[in-house]
């Protein structure tokens, strides 16, 4: 489960596919909020393992850092509707069938209604967004994202005062969901549900993905669509959407009906996490790198989140 230790992970474990290899070094300017780099910037040199490119009209770099290859993006994966083993995903993903795909829309929202893939996408341009991502385990990725902002989608559907959170459900699909399938015990309480304050899902740095290194989300990644939320843990991110409900109350997500003591419903990174039930969360492991990295609070992006909590306790709202 995501509560035990994260595992060693060797550099010869992650196949090199040197896909990001010769490409330069973009630098946010120092302080930058957001780089917001025009189209061309990376030369064409996004390179991805195969298949068409998903047309993109903008790329925004958040951070220096080299891109984790697309071996290891694709290959070490937590998405327990397919195992709890790393390298379950991307074995029992294959037989998964993400299209056809709605999405219903439901709560405190003037357009409720059940929504096709098509209908959810089209009119929004792509986007790449290159983000860290941290997991609470320990270890941290690079990926350039191919998405939009989740507030441009939410606004379509015009939530009332009332919505004060969404509440963001994953698919329910045993027969092609090999982790659903197990009981006794059950390997989590599906289906997996996640949830974000309303101005943290309207944030701009929150993304619904559609992709990764410039392809369609393989389906280990939580395709057809996802969450990325940069500054949170992973497990924020929830994968293989099916329904966003706008709703009042603050609402009770899987990690944190599985273990409040490790999981809070905020989850913003927080390297001065240290408890007897928490762990040290102060330093990580990026895949394919030996040294380890400090964390850094909010995963870095501090300068464009902090400010929604800033009357917040975040020790006791983790
Ligand atoms: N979403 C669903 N539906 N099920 C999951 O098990 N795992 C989360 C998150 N989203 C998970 C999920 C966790 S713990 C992490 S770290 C990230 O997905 C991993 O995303 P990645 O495999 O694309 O790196």
């Amino acid at each position: 489960m995501l509560i035990k230790n994260a595992p060693d992970i060797r550099p010869s474990e992650i196949t090199p596919k040197s896909l990001y290899l010769r490409r330069r070094e973009f630098l946010t300017s120092a302080g930058a909020a957001i780089a917001a780099l025009t189209a061309g910037a990376f030369d064409g040199e996004v390179a991805s393992a195969a298949g068409d490119k998903l047309p993109v009209i903008r790329r925004m770099v958040t951070t220096s850092d080299r891109p984790t290859t697309y071996n290891a993006v694709t290959t070490y994966n937590n998405f327990y509707e397919f195992g709890s083993d790393k390298s379950d995903p991307a074995i029992y993903g294959k037989s998964f069938k993400p299209k056809p795909w709605s999405v219903a829309i439901e709560g405190d929202c003037a357009k409720p209604g059940v929504y096709t893939l098509e209908n959810i996408l089209k009119p929004h341009p792509l986007e790449e967004r290159v983000y860290r991502h941290r997991c609470v385990e320990g270890w941290s990725i690079v990926v350039p994202w191919v998405g939009f902002p989740l507030s441009e989608l939410l606004k379509r559907f015009q939530p009332t005062g009332n919505a004060k959170f969404v509440e963001v459900t994953t698919i329910l699909r045993p027969q092609e969901m090999a982790g659903q399938r197990r009981q006794f015990p059950s390997l989590l309480p599906w289906p997996y549900t996640e949830g974000l304050r309303m101005d943290e899902a309207m944030h701009p740095l929150t993304l619904v993905a559609t992709g990764l290194y410039g392809e369609e989300l393989p389906n280990q990644n939580g395709a057809p669509l996802r969450l990325v939320v940069p500054w949170k843990y992973g497990f924020k991110s929830i994968k293989s959407i099916v329904k966003i409900r706008f709703v009042e109350t603050q609402p009770l997500t899987t990690w944190v009906q599985e273990a409040p003591e490790y999981y809070g419903f905020y989850s913003n990174v927080n390297p001065a996490l240290t408890s007897s039930t928490y762990r040290n969360q102060g330093t990580e492991r990026r895949l394919g790198e030996f040294f380890m990295r400090k964390t850094l609070p909010f995963n870095g992006y501090a300068d464009q989140v902090a400010s929604l909590y800033a009357n917040m306790d975040l020790r006791k709202y983790y």
